[in-house]
């Protein structure tokens, strides 16, 4: 019975790869013969993680459309009914809303490891830009998200976003109605949105997830180390501190998931809005034209560059140093001149600049969501230009720094 069963599936299996030739060269290539460093640390789960997240917003977002209405008059109470009425509803919207900001929290560190172990430098610049592409369309994804409860954050949140287009001399009016598809937010904006951020934007952040994992394997993962692994290869011409991606990678990559989802599971279940931070206050109210919020700020993850828009006084400048907040690490990869990829073997200034670059982007995001008083707005100012100067003059200090020397196989191998 046995034999006849492992025969029948073997059967099915060559079946299968007569007709598929390119399944196991690509299942080889991608997993079972990608040989990933043996030293990734915590730091190299935030990948999986991400798609982890991006799998649960897919799915949950196809469950919330088979009951949200995508229409100024409906949309609103159809999230509350949703939320109070369909069988889970609010489960399933909370893990998206959860998993919007989980996205952004996984991003961000997968973007930090990225920058302190160098993994943009050459030859893995590419994958960097592909990276940051898919943090533009993220971003673009979460705003257009925010918008469809139709709640008073959602309106007014889009209205300043929108609005800032109008500060491009010259097209800045005509191009805000083309985005709005009115002469202010309206249904036909709430519509665009749904049809953006269910359909278009959830495809090309796809592609680029696709592209971006196959530019990695083209050139194989950087480590903690920052060394080449394929520099000592075995006798096979296997990379002596390389390990299989699978199984060793998957079994460890699901460990962290699991963990990663015990935490997600507690702040979904006691608190999923997370104080104001992940769903605001406003946004349980519904929208209102003719009522302006007291405070109009946007979610967490956008507040850093928030700061840094209202940091400036001038309306066009600022919406400049805005986008170009985004658009200057695009550059890392050429900015960075340091002969050593990793942290660990680059010197105290590195070190000191990094460390105050983390300091200077958290207070950015903890400005953004305050409401601007004088000392706070020099606090941006102060923040914002150490943000641009740490880009700005990193070619001349990555050179400067004293560095160690790298060994020529990573450091934790017995
Ligand atoms: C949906 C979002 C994303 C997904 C699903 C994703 C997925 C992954 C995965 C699975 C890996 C390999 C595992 C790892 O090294 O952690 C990886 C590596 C990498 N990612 Fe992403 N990524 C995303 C966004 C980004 C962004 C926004 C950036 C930076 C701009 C970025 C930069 C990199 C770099 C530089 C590597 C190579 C790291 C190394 O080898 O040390 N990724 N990504």
């Amino acid at each position: 019975m046995a034999g006849a069963i492992t025969r029948t599936v073997e059967g099915v299996i060559d079946w299968f790869n007569q007709r598929t030739p390119g399944l196991i060269p690509a299942y080889k290539k991608h997993m079972s013969e990608y040989y990933a460093p043996k030293n990734f640390n915590i730091w190299y789960y935030f990948g999986s993680l991400a798609m982890l997240v991006l799998i649960n917003q897919l799915v949950t977002g196809i469950w919330l459309t088979m009951f949200y209405k995508p229409s100024a008059a409906e949309a609103f109470a159809s999230v509350e009914y949703i939320m109070r009425e369909v069988q889970r509803g609010w489960l399933i919207r909370y893990m998206h809303s959860t998993g919007a900001s989980a996205f952004f929290i996984v991003v961000y560190l997968h973007m930090f490891r990225g920058l302190i172990y160098g993994s943009y430098q050459k030859p893995r610049e590419l994958v960097w830009i592909l990276g940051m592409l898919i943090f533009l369309a993220l971003m673009a994804e979460a705003f257009m998200g925010y918008v469809l409860p139709w709640g008073q954050m959602s309106y007014w949140g889009a209205q300043v976003i929108i609005n800032l287009f109008s500060a491009i001399p010259e097209y800045g009016g005509a191009l805000t109605e083309w985005i709005r598809g009115d002469y202010l937010i309206s249904d036909a904006t709430l519509n665009r949105f749904f049809a953006l951020h269910v359909v278009a934007m959830p495809m090309v952040i796809l592609l680029l997830v696709v592209l971006h994992l196959g530019a990695l394997h083209e050139v194989g993962s950087n480590n903690p180390d920052g060394v080449d692994i394929k520099k000592v290869k075995d006798e096979r011409g296997i990379p002596a501190d390389g390990i299989p991606f699978h199984p060793y990678y998957t079994v460890k990559d699901m460990f962290g998931a699991s963990f990663f989802l015990v935490i997600v599971a507690f702040i979904l279940f006691y608190a999923p809005t997370f104080g104001d931070l992940f769903l605001e206050y406003d946004n349980f109210l519904p929208a209102d034209p003719l009522v302006t919020p007291t405070h109009i700020k946007p979610v967490w993850y956008f507040t850093p560059f928030y700061a840094m828009l209202r940091a400036v006084p001038d309306k066009l400048f600022g919406v400049i140093v805005m986008f170009a907040a985004v658009g200057i690490l695009f550059l890392v990869p050429w900015l960075d001149r340091s002969p050593v990829r990793s942290i660990r073997f680059r010197g105290w200034i590195t070190k000191m600049l990094v460390a105050l670059f983390v300091v200077a982007f958290v207070s950015l995001g903890w400005l953004g969501m305050q409401s601007g008083s004088e000392l706070q707005t020099l606090l941006a100012r102060i923040f914002t230009f150490f943000y641009f100067a740490f880009f700005a003059t990193m070619p001349l200090w990555s050179r400067l720094d004293p560095t160690k020397p790298v060994p020529a196989r990573v450091t934790s191998h017995d």
